[in-house]
C-alpha cells in the first residue's frame, strides 16, 4: 500500500493547531457599520426589507454610535433620509441637513473615538431618485460633479473624516478632492465607490433609504456586472484622481474583482457587502435553512480572504458580538 506523500490533515488535528495555521482572521476592527438617520423622525422605524436594521431619529444617533464603539468597530457610514427632496438635491448640501447635523453631534460627543464616514450621493435627496442631476432627458455628469463637491465640502464642515462618493459620475473623486483642498480640508479622506456595479442586490436598500429611481435605471452610470476589466479601469481612474481607499460593491458576487484590485494596486481596498446580501442570509436563517452567525462568519471571512482590508456590512454589530464570544 502506498502512503500519501503529503498529509495536510496533520495541521488540522486540534483546535489550537488549526488556530496556529489560520490564514485569515476576522475582527470587529475590519468593519464599517452603516447607520441610517432620518430627518423629523420621532422614534426608530424598522426597515421592512432589512430585518433588524432601523432608521434612527437624530436623538438616537449617539446611543447607536456608543454601541458601535463599545463593540470595537472603528467606523460608521452615515446615510441620510431627508424630508425635503427636489430636482437638485439641495438637502444634501444644506449645512443644517440631517447628515451634517448627525456628523457634528457625533463628533462633539465622541471626538476621534470613531471614524465618521458619510455617503456622498444625490439619489436620497433628488425628487427623481437618480444619483445625478437631470438636464433634458439625461443625467448630466459635469453639472452633477459640482453638486457632489458641494455635498462633500458641507460634510467636511460638519466634521466628517471620510467622504464616500457613490454616484458613479466620471471625475467625482477629482472634483471632490479639489473642492476639499480649496476649502482647506486636506485631511478629509475619500473612500470612493470605485467599482460600483449595476446590481440587483441593492433592492432592499432602496426601501431603507427611499432612493429608488422614479424612472429608468442606473445603467448609464454604474458598471455592468458582466465587466471586470471595466471595473479595473474605474479603480485605476479613481487612484489617478487621488482617492485614498477604493471600494468594490457589492462584495460576495464580486470576489474576483476584489482579488484583482488587491493584486494590481497598493491602495487600501474596501468591500461593501450590500443590502441584498444581508437580506438573503436573513431570509434563509429565519426559515431555519442556515445558521445566521456561522454563515455570516464564512461570508465575511471570504470577503477578507479575497483581499478586502475592510468591509461595510449590515452584520457589523452582530458579527462583532459573535467575535467577542469566540
Ligand atoms: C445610492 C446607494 C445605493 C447603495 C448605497 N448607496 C443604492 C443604489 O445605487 O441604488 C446600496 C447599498 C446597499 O444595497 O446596501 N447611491
Amino acid at each position: 500500500m502506498s502512503f500519501p506523500a503529503k498529509r495536510l490533515r496533520r495541521l488540522r488535528t486540534s483546535e489550537k493547531m488549526r488556530e496556529l495555521v489560520q490564514e485569515t482572521r476576522l475582527s470587529s476592527k475590519d468593519f464599517i457599520c452603516p447607520v441610517f438617520v432620518q430627518e423629523d423622525l420621532k422614534t426608530r422605524i424598522k426597515i421592512e426589507s432589512m430585518s433588524e436594521i432601523e432608521r434612527l431619529p437624530l436623538e438616537d444617533i449617539n446611543d447607536e454610535v456608543k454601541t458601535i464603539i463599545d463593540l470595537g468597530i472603528p467606523a460608521i457610514m452615515l446615510f441620510g433620509i431627508p424630508t425635503h427632496k427636489d430636482e437638485i438635491g439641495s438637502s444634501a448640501f444644506d449645512e443644517k441637513g440631517i447628515v451634517q447635523k448627525a456628523i457634528s453631534q457625533i463628533r462633539e460627543k465622541f471626538g476621534d473615538k470613531i471614524v465618521i464616514m458619510a455617503d456622498v450621493c444625490l439619489c436620497q435627496f433628488t425628487s427623481t431618485g437618480h444619483c445625478g442631476i437631470i438636464q433634458g432627458d439625461k443625467i448630466d455628469n459635469d453639472i452633477s460633479l459640482v453638486t457632489l463637491a458641494k455635498i462633500a465640502v458641507s460634510l467636511a464642515k460638519a466634521g466628517v473624516d471620510t467622504v464616500s462618493p457613490s454616484a458613479m459620475m466620471d471625475g467625482q473623486v477629482a472634483a471632490i478632492r479639489k473642492a476639499l483642498d480649496d476649502e482647506g480640508f486636506t485631511d478629509v479622506s475619500i473612500m470612493s465607490h470605485s467599482a460600483k456595479h449595476r446590481s440587483n442586490f441593492y433592492a432592499p436598500f432602496r426601501n431603507a433609504a427611499e432612493c429608488a429611481p422614479k424612472f429608468g435605471d442606473r445603467k448609464t452610470y454604474q458598471v455592468p456586472y458582466t465587466n471586470a476589466r471595466e471595473a479595473m479601469m474605474e479603480v485605476e481612474s479613481d487612484i489617478n484622481e487621488g482617492v485614498d481607499i477604493v471600494m468594490i460593491k457589492p462584495a460576495l458576487s464580486y470576489l474576483d474583482i476584489i482579488a484583482e484590485t488587491r493584486r494590481k494596486f497598493n491602495v487600501p481596498v474596501a468591500a461593501y457587502s450590500v443590502s441584498g446580501e444581508y437580506a438573503l442570509v436573513k431570509a434563509a436563517s429565519q426559515l431555519g435553512f442556515v445558521n445566521e452567525d456561522d454563515i455570516t462568519s464564512e461570508i465575511l471571512t471570504s470577503i477578507k480572504r479575497a483581499g478586502a482590508d475592510m468591509i461595510v456590512t449590515y452584520f457589523a454589530k452582530s458579527a462583532a458580538r459573535f467575535l467577542q464570544q469566540s
